[in-house]
């Protein structure tokens, strides 16, 4: 394979057989660093092989760099109480548990307290606590635990079709005999504006790999279940199949905008893409980015350090006069033609019932989530 993992090695740190029987101190995970904890151990972060070290951290929420230089913009922390962390010390082997299962061992590093409100105006733009990335900073614990990890258990994936370790998408993209590789993150459903970018992607681009983020994201968000179903549909009626892998990206969303979008992006080419797109706000929530913030902040690094491509689009909609996909780029009407729903507005009609227009998402995924929606109500 050509294409280099982020950092020049894939990290892989699942040790089933690693013993643990002497280890006696335990750190309880919630569901953001279970999934960091493993997606660190199957390569999806590399070069990262742990909870980030005081100096990584303070790198990366400062400068968007590891220690080494290396691009990296997102922390990825493992939060624990004063009590805990005043029974931890450097050197020490403790075990990852969630619920009543151990998943993984982290070799203590350091223990640190983070200055969050630093990590909040740098990371995610803003203190703000309506905004749920940076809720969900403070409600964590106030001490980080660096450290490299080694994950013993797998976790039960709720999709186990769409479930690929990158070591495996990159032989997936191999054997298909896609060269040039276009992944696309969501947390939504595929409307008719996402349908239009990835296709126009596709145009030049030998594969789609549709990675929808299935880890934690706000309470409103559509299901993950509902969404996987809404991309079946949607593959299986209007997409070559040759053209697009589907696989699932068990991250939480952070909602960091610009930040967020260059994770997104190196997590990708470790999964095997050389190409990644960004669109509109990407990983944006409520009005706290511009519109293409997370396509200028590409800018600020090199082509070789980032070494995947940014597939950058303008926003996307139908226009009534066009009669077809268009952006400000290729469509001289007016916004009066234009047809744009907010996610907000979009959820609501669902909600209600209501069926959005067949110009803003297809008639089968509209279905599914009017179906879906109403039985979670149920439940
Ligand atoms: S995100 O939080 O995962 O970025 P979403 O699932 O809505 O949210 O977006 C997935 C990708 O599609 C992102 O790159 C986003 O910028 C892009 N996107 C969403 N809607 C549009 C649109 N109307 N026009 C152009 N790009 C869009």
């Amino acid at each position: 394979m050509s294409l280099q993992p982020h950092g020049g090695l894939l990290v892989q740190a699942f040790n089933p057989e690693k013993k643990i029987t002497t280890i006696h101190k335990e750190i309880e995970l919630d569901a953001i660093s279970l999934s960091d904890l493993e997606l660190i151990a199957i390569g999806g972060y590399s070069p990262i092989e742990g909870f980030l070290t005081q100096v990584d951290y303070e790198s990366v929420v400062a400068q968007s760099r590891l220690a080494s230089g290396v691009v990296w913009s997102i922390p990825i922390t493992l939060p624990v109480t004063k009590e805990k962390a005043s029974i931890l010390q450097p050197g020490d082997e403790v075990k990852l548990v969630y619920g009543d299962e151990v998943y993984g061992v982290i070799e203590v590093a350091d223990i640190y307290e983070p200055n969050k409100r630093k990590e909040a105006l740098l990371v995610y733009g803003t203190e703000d606590l309506a905004h749920p990335g940076v809720q969900k900073l403070f409600d964590r614990p106030a001490i980080y635990v660096g450290g490299k990890i080694t994950l013993i258990k797998r976790l039960t994936q709720k999709f186990p079709a769409y479930s690929f370790d990158p070591i495996e998408t990159r032989q997936l993209f191999a054997d298909k005999g896609w060269k040039t590789i276009v992944g696309f993150q969501t947390r939504n459903p595929v409307h008719r504006a996402h349908e239009y970018i990835q296709k126009a992607a596709l145009e030049t681009i030998d594969g789609l790999f549709l990675n929808p983020l299935v880890g934690e994201t706000k309470s409103d968000d559509v299901s993950a279940a509902i969404r996987m179903e809404s991309y079946e549909v949607l593959l299986k009626n209007y997409y070559p199949e040759s053209r697009v892998q589907l696989g699932i990206f068990p991250a939480a969303m952070r909602y960091a905008g610009p930040k967020e979008a260059i994770f997104h992006a190196l997590v990708r080419k470790n999964y095997g893409c050389t190409h990644f797109i960004v669109g509109r706000d990407h990983a944006g929530v409520g009005d706290y980015y511009g519109t293409y913030d997370a396509q200028k902040i590409f800018e600020q690094f090199t082509e070789d350090e980032l070494a995947i491509v940014p597939l950058k689009f303008e926003h996307s909609f139908y226009c009534q006069q066009c009669e077809g996909m268009a952006t400000t780029k290729t469509c001289p009407h007016d916004s009066s033609a234009h047809v744009i729903l907010s996610g907000t507005k979009v959820r609501e009609m669902l909600r209600n019932g209501e069926v959005p227009p067949s110009t803003f998402s297809r008639k089968e995924v509209v279905d599914i989530l009017i179906k879906g929606m109403s039985k979670e109500v149920v439940k």
